[in-house]
């Protein structure tokens, strides 16, 4: 069961998500978390830099793990995924360098990187945050994945090649292909949550909660998860019927 969280505007929502994760932090220090990037998280994480510089919670004794990567663009673009964290998060916060785990599209072998991450992975992640795709992708798991996938190289759906835009500029190239954490570990994760904010993602939370759980929109998988939670502002729950909505 989803529990599905609301608040009023994307400010409530970005401060009481940042709140909640240090709060997380703080309570289990040494966590195990698998952080997305993207437009969605960037506000969250600016909240929880204040925390952390706050002396709220810190990132010291946890281990991070990059959700997903791009591939076959330049290792530093802008809207490569180990950028995008560093300059939003991993640079302002006191994370350990050797507790951040990265996904290496340009390994000489790329399987065996997988292999390597999922073997990490084995010990499932304490939280595992998430944004969402307009059709339903969650880290770059397009529809059609299978609940058991791996970590793994795939082809990106061609809207989410042309939604990368926002990320690497107009002009840039653009990428087709990336490496993903795979569902497999994201279900097996102790808490998950996804992150959605804005009117561009009303339809997909409304399909992905009331619609029949379906490989073809692979956060309708997250229903079968026994702690999964929600997150999204007024925009983003437009769509819902109020009885949807938990209680924070
Ligand atoms: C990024 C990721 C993607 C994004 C999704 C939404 O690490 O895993 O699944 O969360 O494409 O992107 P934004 O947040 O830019 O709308």
């Amino acid at each position: 069961m989803i529990h599905v969280v609301r608040y009023d505007s994307p400010q409530d929502w970005a401060e009481h998500v940042a709140a909640r994760f240090a709060a997380f932090l703080a309570d289990e220090p040494a966590a195990r978390v698998a952080l997305p990037t993207g437009a969605t998280p960037e506000p969250v994480y600016a909240g929880i830099v204040e925390a952390v510089s706050a002396g709220i919670a810190s990132f010291r004794r946890a281990h991070v793990f990059l959700l997903d990567e791009f591939g076959g663009v330049p290792p530093d673009a802008k809207g490569r995924c180990d950028v995008m964290l560093h300059r939003a998060l991993l640079d302002h916060v006191d994370v350990t360098p050797s507790h951040y785990h990265r996904l290496d599209p340009e390994a000489e072998d790329v399987a065996a990187m997988c292999a390597a991450y999922d073997a990490e992975l084995k010990q499932p992640l304490d939280l595992v945050m998430l944004g969402i795709g307009r059709n339903g992708h969650v880290g770059m798991n397009e529809p059609g994945t299978s609940p058991d996938s791996a970590t793994r190289r795939v082809e990106l759906a061609p809207s989410t090649t042309q939604a990368s835009v926002r990320y690497f500029g107009e002009g840039a190239a653009l990428p087709t292909w990336g490496i993903t954490i795979g569902l497999s570990a994201i279900l097996a994760a102790r808490t998950i949550w996804l992150l959605a904010n804005g009117e561009g993602k009303a339809d997909i939370v409304r399909d992905v909660l009331l619609e029949p759980v379906s490989a073809t929109r692979p956060a309708s998988l997250l229903r079968g998860h026994p702690n999964c939670w929600f997150f999204v502002d007024a925009a983003a729950a437009s769509k819902l019927p109020v009885g949807v909505l938990s209680r924070g």
